[in-house]
């Protein structure tokens, strides 16, 4: 069944945007986003894409964002390529120039996975038609958007809501942390000396926090940040393409594993969130992410909604 758009919960238009990072979205425009999420769960047969392609570049390997984009675009009544760079002539050496121009004469939006941000702005830059960062060494905004949307789920609010996230300052401990901000909720990230998130994106946290009325707080004490956290939340130790660091890593990350003693400094109904895959036993115990405060697969189904959201919004 067709939804009717003009009841679709929407009024900024966002079509023709690029997604590379939150830093580049209003507050408005993520709530549009989120109510749009929430609205497509739940109606999940709305065929709002109808004839719409999207291409989709992988160059790391993926499950949920694979899946979720292309069942996604299905949902939607579109259509989704997806295109490993080892088969693609980007792979072997054509430019992101040529590539992204060629790509925009056929498909109605791109969604990259790769190393490099400059990759994703770059191919931004030379498509006519939108690009979706799923992402990159330094972002993964999808994912974000799906952990919101699984905070406001499980907590019924953002403003003022503890976050803390244990572990690497990656690519997914970036985007949470600037959407959190961003969003007015107390956000406390917690690592050993040297895995920090990088400075210039704590410094946009930190500023994003002012204007929203959060707070941003690096703690190198698990025990001490996860104090009354609402949310807890880790990643991997080591990241796609960190392969050869992951021996080290395990000694360097001892003592911030999500354990339950850990999560019992937290709030008595504390949310546990990883963006999965997970590693059992290393960065979070059995016990925490198959047990009862875990949310992990609400997260992880989140994913496919938020991209609906995204994808109707921008192609
Ligand atoms: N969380 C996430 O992006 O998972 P995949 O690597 O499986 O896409
Ligand atoms: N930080 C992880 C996230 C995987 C979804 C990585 O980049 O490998």
């Amino acid at each position: 069944m067709k939804s009717n758009i003009a009841s679709l919960p929407y009024t900024l238009t966002l079509k023709g945007r690029d997604l590379v990072t939150w830093l580049d979205y209003t507050v408005e425009e993520v709530h549009e986003l989120l109510k749009l999420s929430q609205y497509l769960k739940k109606n999940p047969r709305s065929k709002s894409l109808e004839g719409k392609t999207l291409g989709m570049i992988f160059e790391k390997s993926s499950t949920r964002t694979r899946v979720s984009f292309e069942a996604g675009m299905l949902q939607m009544g579109g259509h989704a390529i997806y295109l490993n760079s080892r088969d693609i002539q980007l792979g072997r050496g054509e430019s992101i120039e040529d590539t992204a121009r060629v790509l925009s004469s056929y498909v109605d939006g791109i969604m990259i996975r790769t190393f490099e941000t400059e990759k994703v702005t770059q191919l931004a830059s030379f498509s006519s038609v939108p690009v979706i960062n799923g992402l990159c060494d330094t972002y993964h905004p999808c994912q974000a958007l799906a952990d919101v949307l699984t905070i406001l789920e499980t907590k019924g609010t953002l403003k003022g809501v503890k976050v803390v996230y244990i572990g690497d300052g990656n690519n997914v401990a970036h985007s949470f942390m600037i959407l959190c901000a961003k969003l007015g909720m107390d956000v406390v990230v917690s690592c050993p000396k040297g895995y920090e998130p990088r400075e210039d994106i704590i410094g946009k946290t930190v500023d994003l926090a002012l204007e929203s009325g959060g707070s941003f707080t690096l703690n190198y004490d698990p025990v001490e940040a996860v104090k009354g956290a609402d949310v807890v939340y880790t990643d991997v130790w080591a990241s796609m393409g960190q392969e050869q660091e992951a021996f080290k890593r395990l000694e360097d990350f001892k003592g911030y594993q999500v354990n339950e003693e850990l999560l019992d400094h937290a709030s008595s109904d504390v949310t546990f969130l990883h963006c999965l895959p997970a590693h059992r036993e290393e960065e979070v115990t059995a016990a925490v992410i198959d047990g009862p405060c875990s949310a992990v697969f609400q997260q992880a189904e989140n994913r496919l909604h938020v991209q609906k959201a995204i994808l109707q919004s921008v192609l």
